[in-house]
């Protein structure tokens, strides 16, 4: 399973863009608010540091709007993937830009069924809001469950892209159940990196050196 990194956020980016494990990068409109400066410059920016699709999502509601600011993100950068949530409109806009060579990442998708009709459309990616079911007291990860296996069923090779996800389980549930790519927040990425009994481990092995060092070890 490919790690994506869900947020628009440059120094976090640079960060753990330099551990080596991130293949691409999501934002949505929420996220680049947060942050400061020209969006389009952020974004450029993400592209230069992750080196793998970085999704950036269109405001637009009606399909010919919705071409209209893909064709202009997608002028970005060449690692730029349209974000386009589930609608008609959406699923007109997908079809238009596959067939001009765009590719584009279906968002705000909630059931296995709207999963398909996007891949049918020619999206490249489709995106799961896992957290957002669970926050409804909807199991997320059936979706993504059903969805693999729709899509092995018909050799479907959109690729799914688990979003919204709020904590390690989600990511260990995903990688299972076999999701091509998660799209993981900085802080649910440094919650995996962490387990106390590989610091003790360290500080052990560390305090053991200490007695080599002063000719007490046995
Ligand atoms: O990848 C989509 C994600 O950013 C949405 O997450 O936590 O707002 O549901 P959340």
């Amino acid at each position: 399973m490919k790690l994506f990194i869900d947020t628009a956020h440059i120094p976090d980016i640079e960060e753990i863009a330099s551990w080596g494990i991130i293949e691409g990068a999501t934002t949505n409109p929420t996220l680049l608010s947060r942050e400061e400066g020209d969006p389009r410059e952020i974004l450029y920016r993400i592209c230069e540091i992750v080196k793998g699709p970085v999704s950036a999502e269109v405001i637009a509601l009606d399909a010919e709007g919705m071409v209209k600011e893909a064709r202009e993100l997608a002028a970005i950068h060449k690692n730029i993937v349209i974000k386009i949530p589930f609608t008609v409109d959406g699923l007109k806009a997908v079809r238009r830009l596959a067939d001009e060579g765009i590719r584009t990442n279906v968002t705000l998708i909630f059931t296995p069924l709207q999963a398909l009709l996007a891949a049918k459309a020619g999206a490249a990616f489709v995106s799961p809001f896992i957290g957002r079911l669970d926050d409804i007291a909807t199991e997320g990860m059936k979706v993504v469950r059903d969805t693999m296996e729709i899509f092995m069923n018909y050799e479907v090779e959109t690729e799914l892209l688990v979003a919204s996800v709020r904590h390690p389980m989600h990511v260990l549930e995903a990688a299972v159940a076999g999701a091509d790519i998660a799209t993981v927040p900085p802080k649910v990425l440094r919650q995996i990196v962490k387990h106390p009994l590989t610091d003790i481990g360290i500080e052990r092995f560390l305090a053991d050196w200490e007695k080599v060092k002063g000719g007490k070890a046995k």
